[in-house]
């Protein structure tokens, strides 16, 4: 583990250890994306060297996860051999008080949604500056759009009273590419008053893959917090 003593660090690795500490031998687990959900995949790996999980296979929402799977000693599976997952442990940008979420920071919304619903139990490890009391507040929300989409879509999004704006890479040299090969939109909402709605509105605009609103599908809210300097759960 990285000895560290950025409290905004102890308190993901105190948060993705809580998560990791839920999961029980003998399960399928869907391994999340980004950072918090990184020291997860790091302790799920370092109970299993110690021999302490047994018989865990995960199912990686990225290419990132799958990586940090390789690198902890996660072994892997994929959907087309599993029946059922018994969890799935991923990170979130912003959670409402309902449980749904903005996801998508790491652009690897699409296959997280696919591997999360698909989950008996979904875990969410976030910060305490992740809780909003409306999704749209402080995040923008990604939608994954096929490429030869990108303007329809964008003027779509803009009648539906979106401010629109192309994903780009490290130093503005690119678009962001998704893991499918797709680009990512990320849309400034003034307020999200119904997240079921316009999940399925933004779904329905051709050339969206996916969006980043996940409505009804976590079940626990794992929140880290530093009080007093120190990471708490
Ligand atoms: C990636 C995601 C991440 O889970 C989300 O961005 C949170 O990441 P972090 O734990 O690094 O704040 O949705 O697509």
């Amino acid at each position: 583990m990285t000895v560290t003593s950025d409290p905004v660090v102890l308190m993901k690795q105190e948060v993705g250890k809580a998560a990791a500490q839920r999961v029980k031998s003998d399960s399928i687990v869907g391994l999340g994306t980004g950072s918090t959900t990184a020291y997860a995949i790091q302790y799920i790996g370092e109970r299993i060297q110690s021999g302490e999980l047994k018989n865990i296979v995960g199912v990686p929402t990225s290419f990132q996860a799958e990586v940090l799977a390789r690198k902890y000693g996660v072994p892997l599976t994929t959907l087309d051999v599993i029946d059922h997952m018994d969890l799935a442990i991923d990170g979130a940008d912003e959670v409402d008080p309902q449980k749904n979420l903005i996801k998508g920071g790491g652009a690897a919304h699409t296959r997280e949604k696919i591997v999360d619903s698909l989950a008996d139990q979904f875990i969410v490890v976030v910060d305490g500056g992740k809780l909003v009391d409306h999704l749209g507040s402080t995040f923008l929300l990604p939608v994954e759009v096929i490429p030869m989409a990108v303007s329809p879509v964008i003027k779509a999004i803009e009648k539906l009273g979106g401010k629109p704006e192309l994903r780009m890479g490290v130093k503005k040299a690119g678009p962001v590419v998704t893991d499918q090969g797709n680009l990512v939109i990320d849309v400034k909402f003034d307020k999200i008053e119904d997240p079921a709605n316009l999940e399925k509105t933004l779904n329905n605009i051709p050339g969206v893959l996916e969006n980043g609103l996940f409505v009804g599908v976590a079940d626990i809210i794992l929140v880290g917090e530093i009080i007093e300097g120190k990471p708490v759960v």
